[in-house]
């Protein structure tokens, strides 16, 4: 038959009582919901408790987490109306803690929570309660499950998983370029209250940075950031639970944002005008010096290609750029000339290799200087200005003829006066003579073919004002024949010639 039986739920906290009255209802719906499914009833929401035909009265017990007042915390009550208070009935508690956790009074039925609970830990317990007849052992109540929820405090303050950040966002960034993003996790109930609600904030790096309130995006905030002017920023950003209200606990980590590097800076000599000097003499190749664009970039950035502009000189120098150092070396090209021309105003361009589109404004990625180049005399000896080396004589020129001229010239502006000599080891018998004034070869002694048909000399020319710069040239000389031999006699005949003999006298004669 029906009995009318039914616990008792006493509440006896003041706030919590409030919490639970002042809980919005769908709150209150599902908790007896969450009920209605652990007694296997209906789940017609709160009628439920009026409709059920087991007539148990129950309830969910809330307690408070991290309990810390004088006494033991008291949960609440069983009862049954079985219970005629003669001390006949006997409450009986298993389940979750049962015993150690929760202890009930088994004359009473009033449930303590005998030690401090920590709702991170656990947040709901699931006992049974019955209640039985102390005589008869009978069990007066069937068993029946109940659960008591651990209400959460605010006890737990929002951490981010990082204790420190780094990140890093392009210079020049447009406003709200997302840079990172922080995370800070709150332990509390994110179902109740807003123990658990996060709000973000930035403590320092303003106006330079921003954070997204709900999101924890970190982002620029102030437009054309330059590297060049700084590079390294230090956020703190702070996490409040409790919807960033006063009175809610607060984490904070900080964020290392480095800006990179663009390249928004074009290469810049430092000077307009640059000079070198070189001696004429200087071999092809030869480095006259360096020039270095000045570029606040860095890495690639900075990378600077130097070329010479179509410019008075442009055939004679090259550039080169040193890759490590980033300069331009200037290099001989051609064979200069100082009597030819003393002066060179080249024109030198440096340009990014790795320019940036965005920052092209008014074509001033790349830069030019004026590079002066003086060409230096040196003092150079006699040139010789012959057409043919080869000079041929009649083998019956006379002493004393002029058989040929060499020429040289001082190539330098001084022209100094030239002095023309003979290699005397290439005419060891002294048969040729050269005039020193005017370069005039002459014969000094009969020729004969037949014993020499060549005289290959060397002619000198000094300077001279300085006999150190001369120059020599071969010049050979071909004794050309002609017909001066008559029929060679076989033998040798001494001829003697009386020293009064008279002109015309044969003074030898063929026996
Ligand atoms: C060089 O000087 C000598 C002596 O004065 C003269 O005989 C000769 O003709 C000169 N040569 C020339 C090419 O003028
Ligand atoms: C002089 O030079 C000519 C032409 O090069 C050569 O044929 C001849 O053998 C040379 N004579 C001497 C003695 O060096």
């Amino acid at each position: 038959m029906m009995r009318t039986c039914y616990f008792l739920l006493f509440l006896l906290w003041a706030c919590i009582f409030h919490e639970i009255h002042s809980s919005p209802s769908p709150k209150r719906t599902n908790m007896y919901l969450q009920a209605e499914r652990i007694m296997g009833q209906s789940k017609d929401h709160g009628k439920a408790l009026h409709r059920s035909k087991r007539g148990w009265m129950w309830n969910q017990f809330f307690l408070l987490e991290e309990y810390t007042g004088p006494d033991t915390q008291y949960v609440g009550k069983l009862h049954t109306d079985q219970d005629k208070g003669d001390g006949n009935l006997k409450y009986i508690l298993t389940g979750d803690g049962a015993g150690s956790l929760f202890v009930i009074d088994e004359n009473t039925g009033d449930i303590h929570a005998a030690k401090k609970l920590d709702r991170e830990e656990k947040s709901l317990y699931i006992l049974r309660a019955k209640a039985i007849d102390r005589k008869t052992g009978r069990q007066v109540e069937p068993e029946s499950e109940f659960i008591i929820k651990i209400h959460d405090i605010n006890d737990n303050e929002p951490k981010f998983t990082k204790d420190i950040y780094t990140a890093s966002v392009p210079e020049k960034s447009v406003v709200g370029t997302s840079v990172i993003q922080v995370t800070a996790t709150d332990a509390d109930d994110a179902n109740y209250g807003n123990s658990a609600k996060v709000v973000y904030s930035i403590l320092q790096g303003q106006p330079y940075f921003s954070v997204d309130p709900e999101t924890g995006v970190i982002k620029t905030a102030l437009p054309d950031m330059s590297r060049e002017n700084r590079e390294q920023y230090q956020v703190v950003i702070q996490a409040k639970d409790m919807g960033g209200q006063m009175g809610g606990l607060s984490g904070t980590t900080t964020v290392n944002i480095t800006l990179t590097d663009v390249n928004d800076n074009p290469p810049r000599f430092p000077q307009s005008t640059y000079q070198f000097s070189t001696l004429e003499s200087a071999p092809l190749g030869t480095s006259l010096g360096r020039i270095k664009a000045n570029d606040p970039d860095v890495g690639e950035n900075a990378e600077i290609e130097y070329s010479i502009a179509d410019s008075d000189g442009s055939d004679m120098f090259d550039i080169i750029t040193d890759k490590d150092t980033q300069e331009g070396i200037i290099t001989v090209k051609k064979q200069l000339d100082f009597e030819k021309k003393t002066l060179y105003t080249l024109k030198v361009e440096a340009t990014n290799t790795h320019p940036d589109p965005r920052f092209f404004y008014m074509g001033s990625f790349k830069d030019a200087a004026l590079v002066k180049v003086y060409v230096e005399d040196i003092d150079e000896p006699p040139v010789f200005s012959i057409l043919s080396n080869l000079i041929e004589v009649d083998e019956d020129a006379k002493e004393g003829s002029i058989i040929g001229q060499v020429i040289a010239q001082d190539p330098d502006a001084a022209k100094n006066m030239i002095k023309y000599s003979l290699d005397r080891h290439t005419d060891l018998d002294r048969i040729f003579n050269i005039h020193s004034g005017n370069g005039s070869i002459f014969v000094s002694k009969t020729l004969d073919r037949e014993a020499a048909p060549w005289h290959n000399l060397t002619v000198i020319a000094t300077e001279m004002s300085n006999p150190k710069q001369s120059t020599q040239a071969p010049i050979f000389i071909r004794i050309l024949d002609i017909n001066d031999h008559a029929p060679e006699f076989a033998k040798y005949y001494e001829t003697f010639v009386c020293e009064n003999a008279k002109a015309g006298q044969i003074t030898q004669q063929e026996l």
